[in-house]
């Protein structure tokens, strides 16, 4: 049974001016998650926000907060971010040296787990926690930015960690340059969750979210088709 397909916009992309009320339209615009991107400056050249915004934001969406960690080292956080409201919390395989370690501590606080890899990084680094993880995100692009050119050469990485997955109920999760020109590519692939954020924010108004979620599900949905035929 392939799992249902999830459009969960980057707020990395929204008015970070008013954040609250960017989430609020987002989700009324049709967002089925809310993606939330945490940069340290260190894992990643850029600084974003932490638990205590998340914690402000949480209010004003009753939809899955899709927790994106790219901070190291990230084991001293997740509490943190589990308290703050996150539904799902996803560390880079790149971040430590004690993985299966750090999702075992996700799952301790009673929130779904994912892992993450960098365009650069083999499926191989996921395969000795596959029963570790709800989740599992594939970047494609390099961490640390919106509005960055997809990465062609992940589309056979997602088909490859898909058979991998097997039958595990594990959704995998797509990230970066993610637009209705890309989503048939990852979809029919097997990915079933599409993060997009410059895609999605465009526009600037509800209608505009709304349309642009709307164009991102409608070329995932058509390719799925074409690919279960
Ligand atoms: C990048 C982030 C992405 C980013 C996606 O490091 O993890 O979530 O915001 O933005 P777009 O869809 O504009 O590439
Ligand atoms: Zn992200």
């Amino acid at each position: 049974m392939s799992r249902p397909l999830i459009i969960a916009p980057s707020i990395l992309s929204a008015d970070f001016a008013s954040l609250g009320d960017e989430v609020r339209a987002v989700d009324e615009a049709g967002a089925d998650w809310i993606h939330l991107d945490v940069m340290d400056g260190h894992f990643v050249p850029n600084i974003t926000f932490g638990p205590p915004v998340v914690k402000a934001i949480r209010g004003a969406s009753k939809k899955i907060f899709d927790c994106h960690l790219m901070i190291a080292p990230c084991d001293p956080y997740l509490a943190a971010f589990a308290d703050a409201g996150a539904d799902i919390i996803t560390v880079h395989a790149e971040a430590g040296p004690h993985l299966d370690r750090s999702l075992q501590a996700i799952r301790a606080l009673g929130k779904k787990a994912g892992v993450s890899i960098n365009p650069g990084t083999p499926e191989s680094a996921i395969e000795p926690v596959l029963d570790r993880v709800d989740l599992i995100l594939l970047m494609t692009v390099n961490p640390g930015f919106g509005g960055q050119a997809f990465i062609s050469a992940v589309v056979d990485k997602i088909a490859r960690v898909k058979s991998l997955v097997g039958n595990r109920p594990i959704d995998i999760e797509v990230d970066g340059g993610i637009t209705p020109e890309t989503a048939p590519l990852v979809t029919a692939a097997g990915a079933n969750v599409l993060v997009a954020g410059s895609a999605v924010f465009k526009g600037g108004t509800r209608d505009s979210y709304a349309a642009n979620i709307g164009a991102i599900r409608a070329a995932g949905v058509k390719a799925r088709g074409k690919a279960a035929a």
